[in-house]
């Protein structure tokens, strides 16, 4: 087994009586495009929130690179290496395309940059060279998507966590948030994604992990989770 580049030992998350992390443990690899699935409620962007540092776990543990990073702070974890993509863009509007990844640039990973090499790049790898000069506000719910990897691309993660880059798109865009995530995965940084989009899903991913209510049931490649009774069951369905 490789070393993880994220591990959760026995995370659990509390609000109030809600257990929405139940006893987690699982492992991302390096160099894979990892993907948490489940039914709506199962503790998915929760888990993102846990590892990026905006919730604390109730109990357990987040390594990142082996080192503990629960209870630091998001400005901590972000400086790590771990960037985070919204389903919901909130660019600035009224500045361009280029100028809100060059804000991406700015921050993120700790360590020394080309600031406008790194944001040529991110506007590269997501498509959106050709739209660099335009106002944010401009671009369609596809491009937007596409802004909004492209901001966390800017940031050099180490891991990227993009929450549902795909809901709401239509196949062809779907196909080129599946072609960035390629990318930046073929690039060296690992990608943890959560979608329900199952199609893209199974196409993309080289390692799937399950949640249903909190609790992790089967994780797997795309073919043996397709074929999990227990997920199945849980969130797949059964084909008609
Ligand atoms: N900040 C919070 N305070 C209270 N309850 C929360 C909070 N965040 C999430 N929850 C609850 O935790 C459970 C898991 O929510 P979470 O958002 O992680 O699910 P999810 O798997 O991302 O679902 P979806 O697919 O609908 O996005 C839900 O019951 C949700 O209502
Ligand atoms: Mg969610």
């Amino acid at each position: 087994m490789k070393p993880a580049i994220l591990e959760l030992k026995s995370v659990t998350k509390r609000f109030r009586g809600l257990v929405a992390t139940d006893d987690v443990s699982l492992r991302v690899e390096p160099g894979t495009i990892t993907s948490l699935i489940g039914p709506n409620g199962a503790g998915k962007s929760t888990i993102f929130n846990l590892v990026t540092g905006y919730l604390p776990p109730s109990a357990g543990e987040i390594l990142f690179h082996g080192e503990q990073i629960d209870g630091q702070s998001t400005v901590a974890i972000a400086r790590r290496g771990i960037a985070r993509a919204f389903q919901i863009a909130k660019p600035f509007p009224e500045i361009t395309v280029h100028d809100n990844v060059r804000i991406g640039a700015l921050f993120g990973r700790d360590g020394p940059r080309d600031v406008a090499a790194v944001t040529e790049a991110a506007l590269e790898t997501a498509g959106l060279a050709d739209f660099a000069d335009r106002p944010a506000g401009d671009l369609t719910v596809g491009y937007l998507r596409r802004l909004e990897l492209a901001r966390a691309i800017a940031a050099r993660p180490v891991l990227l966590l993009a929450d549902e880059p795909c809901a709401g798109l239509n196949p062809a865009e779907t196909e080129e948030i599946c072609d960035i995530l390629r990318r930046v995965r073929d690039r060296g940084t690992t990608v943890f994604l959560v979608e329900h989009d199952m199609e893209a899903v199974m196409r993309i991913s080289d390692r799937i992990i399950v949640l249903d209510a909190g609790a992790k049931i089967a994780e797997g490649t795309p073919d043996e989770i397709s074929a999990d009774p227990k997920v199945i069951a849980a969130y797949l369905g059964t084909p008609e």
